[in-house]
């Protein structure tokens, strides 16, 4: 049996207007009860489950959904599991013990929650699932995300930028290299690793065909290039296991993708330890615009970055929630659009709420994060929230 909770029209303005104020939090919103909530959904409560705090994108995206929901007189119970699968699993237990009306769920691993996600529909709970893809179950509703394809796509593309293959429009430049780059990719338990693989590769596959551009270390498979849960320390071991495997004849590798900023700040300190250094550091791509890759951006260590704004994501996640707690088919928002082609779970195509992500560069740092309220010029420059 699903529950439904009732919305007044007051409540749909009232959620139209906190959406937009929510917009304007930045990363770094503290998630605090702002009130103005109409009532009319007064007493519902929504488990938001997100899978880390080690990266600040997931403190700023479970800040800003608590805060959206809050906004509506929802109590929230945010969790973060620590990069823990069987941690995850227990709060998200926990929070249907509790009697949750609604789940929100970024997960660790998108295949290790089946049993919550039966209970969950046991009891007539329902499941957004958030950025990450939920996999091998029915047992959800909805997801919101990026065009994930098009993150890899951009990242791709930015690391062609870098090297002055192509121009930022993607006109081809004319440059025949060989340049030797190293291909990095993220969790395979995530979803999301395996399309912004793939869109970077699609883009970078005839530069690879053509010789343009060499993988000097062969490793070409997204099983070798992938990073397990998304860690620093991982990627920095790889990028020196790399090094030492193929570059000790003295070559230089000359451009790096990367799909995280987390993992681009290992793969930069394994290059700094190596004697890379600027003015000739190869272009390494990112994702998430974390603030300590923004600074990196700045002082070209780090090339470029892939904006997500987790504001938005969060509002399209509230906005989910509240149709499908009132009963309701759930309606894009003025971000996003709804694709119900591209997210096969393994069970079912879930029909999916896409975000567009931007290209950050150093010249664009102030107007994409800077003017937008996303950080402030203060964090840029300390690089620290
Ligand atoms: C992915 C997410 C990326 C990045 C990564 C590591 O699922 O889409 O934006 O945050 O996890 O946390």
């Amino acid at each position: 049996m699903r529950r439904k909770i009732y919305l007044t029209a007051a409540a749909g303005l009232s959620l139209a207007l906190s959406l937009a104020a929510c917009s304007g939090g930045g990363a770094g919103s503290t998630g605090k009860t702002t009130g103005g909530a109409s009532g009319a959904a007064e007493g519902g409560t929504v488990g938001v489950s997100m899978p880390t705090q080690t990266s600040e994108r997931w403190i700023a995206d479970g800040n800003a959904v608590k805060k959206g929901l809050e906004a509506q007189g929802f109590t929230v119970d945010l969790q973060f599991a620590n990069d823990d699968i069987p941690t995850q699993s227990q709060q998200i237990d926990q929070m249907i013990t509790q009697g949750v009306d609604s789940l929100i769920i970024a997960a660790i691993d998108g295949t290790a929650l089946s049993s919550q996600l039966q209970a969950a529909k046991d009891a007539g709970i329902t499941v957004v699932s958030y950025d990450r893809l939920i996999r091998d179950t029915e047992n959800i509703n909805y997801y919101v995300t990026f065009d994930n394809y098009q993150v890899g796509v951009q990242q791709a593309t930015s690391l062609l930028v870098g090297l002055g293959i192509v121009d930022r429009d993607g006109k081809e430049l004319g440059a025949t290299g060989p340049f030797n780059v190293e291909l990095f990719a993220g969790s395979l338990d995530d979803n999301n690793a395996h399309f912004f693989w793939q869109g970077a590769i699609d883009t970078l596959q005839p530069y690879l065909d053509s010789g343009v551009l060499v993988v000097k270390s062969g490793q070409t498979d997204i099983t070798q290039a992938a990073i397990i849960r998304w860690q620093q320390e991982t990627a920095q071991k790889r990028m020196e296991d790399l090094l030492t495997a193929a570059y000790s004849d003295g070559s230089k590798v000359q451009g790096v993708l990367s799909p995280y900023d987390g993992i681009s700040r290992g793969i930069i300190t394994a290059l700094q330890n190596a004697g890379y250094a600027l003015p000739d550091f190869p272009p390494v791509t990112g994702q998430d615009a974390e603030i300590a890759s923004v600074k990196l951006i700045n002082e070209g260590l780090q090339f470029s970055t892939i904006f997500k704004d987790t504001r938005k994501l969060a509002d399209e996640a509230v906005s989910v929630t509240l149709a499908l707690l009132a009963g309701e088919d759930p309606k894009p928002t003025a971000n996003s659009v709804l694709d119900t082609k591209t997210y096969d779970n393994g069970v079912f195509i879930v029909p999916s709420f896409l975000l567009k992500s931007d290209i950050v560069y150093a010249d664009n740092i102030t107007s994409l994060l800077v003017d937008t309220g996303y950080f402030t010029q203060d964090q840029v420059d300390r690089g620290q929230m």
